[in-house]
């Protein structure tokens, strides 16, 4: 693409953004590092995450697993349970698998390409130009939510910004705007100005360094762009729980690593056919783990995973012995640990149906 393609030279943008970035970037504490480990972290955790939500679990994921080595010779399930609350647990699992192949095929020395560092698990081509950007200053161009929002109003893109169309054009204006220099600052000016500034809903546009550049805020778009993706329907999957409690204890397990959501806890479920009462198979859960008795229905909660919506029945039932539980993947959990503990979506949210502290 040519400069003459562009409503202004690209040149303009790099230096009004540092400029603005100087006196208005937020001080977060994967900036002041060029440690390649931290700074992969990082981006990792802030794939689908706020920043406030992240910097308490950034903390204390370090304190716990400083080096790219000892993440990769820790337990799964230790990941995991550092993971909890993050939500989108496949990014725990695929830091594990990326941490093994920088140990085991890069001698623990992280690569520092963009090609590169896009072979390791979890590193798409934008979290792959962040890390080449931010950790080995080298000129990457980047294309997170941020960026691609910033992009859609600045050139005044009509398409759906994840069309393949928009896709390739955004990416090579992307490319256009990186500078050579400086493109650490760049990089974490244009993803907090799409953070601070270019916000989705009623963006801040006097405060912006690229006010007078930008198409969609001469059009007056600026709050119909980036155009909505239209949402696609999910499949409906119901499901029964049993939170079954023991002396203020919960019985929980772990899913098996090598399934969906696996690695994460949940209570004991079993899924419904369709229209199938919940009534008609708690008996068979039941049965499985041991245990008799009334349970008592405490309310449904609906929760949307990638592929499917799931309708969840919660049911609760208190024992005195211990039941005959047969999988050695059962734990047993204080109801006041629970809500620490990494439940899947679901399964958090129908701690919301607990009576008292525990529900919240
Ligand atoms: N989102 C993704 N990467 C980020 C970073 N380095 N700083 C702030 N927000 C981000």
């Amino acid at each position: 693409m040519a400069d003459s393609d562009l409503h202004f030279p690209p040149a303009e943008v790099a230096p009004r953004l540092l400029d603005w970035y100087g006196l208005d970037g937020r001080d977060l504490p994967w900036r002041n590092t060029r440690d390649p480990y931290r700074i992969w972290l990082s981006e990792i955790m802030l794939q689908q995450t706020t920043v406030t939500a992240v910097i308490g679990y950034y903390q204390r994921f370090l304190n716990n697993l400083p080096t790219v080595e000892q993440l990769a010779s820790a337990p799964p399930g230790k990941i995991i349970d550092l993971w909890a609350g993050l939500g989108y647990y496949a990014r725990a699992r695929n830091l594990h698998a990326a941490a093994k192949v920088v140990v085991e095929e890069f001698a623990g020395i992280f690569p520092s390409t963009v090609d590169e560092l896009q072979k390791l698990p979890g590193v798409g081509r934008s979290t792959a130009g962040a890390i080449a950007a931010l950790a080995f200053a080298r000129r990457a161009p980047i294309l997170d939510g941020n960026v691609r929002r910033i992009l859609c109003r600045l050139f005044a893109l009509r398409e759906p910004p994840r069309s393949t169309a928009a896709e390739k054009q955004l990416w090579q204006w992307a490319e256009r705007l990186t500078p050579e220099q400086d493109v650490h600052d760049y990089t974490q000016a244009i993803m907090d100005l799409g953070a601070t500034v270019c916000v989705p809903r009623k963006p801040l546009c006097t405060d912006c360094p690229l006010n007078d550049l930008c198409h969609a805020c001469q059009l007056g778009l600026e709050q119909e762009l980036p155009l909505q993706q239209a949402t696609k329907k999910l499949p409906l999957r119901h499901e029964v729980a049993l939170l079954l409690e023991r002396q203020g204890g919960y019985l929980v397990r772990r899913r098996l690593s090598s399934s969906f959501l696996g690695g994460l806890w949940e209570f004991p479920s079993i899924g419904l056919n369709d229209r199938e009462p919940a009534e008609d198979k708690l008996p068979l859960l039941m049965a499985d783990l041991g245990v008799t008795g009334e349970a008592q229905f405490l309310g449904s909660i609906s929760h949307i995973y990638s592929h499917f919506r799931l309708e969840l029945q919660i049911y609760q039932l208190s024992i005195g012995d211990l039941p005959q539980v047969a999988e050695t993947e059962n734990d047993w959990c204080a109801a006041a640990q629970l809500s620490d503990l990494a439940l899947h979506g679901a399964h958090k949210k129908a701690l919301g149906k607990l009576p008292g502290e525990i529900g919240g």
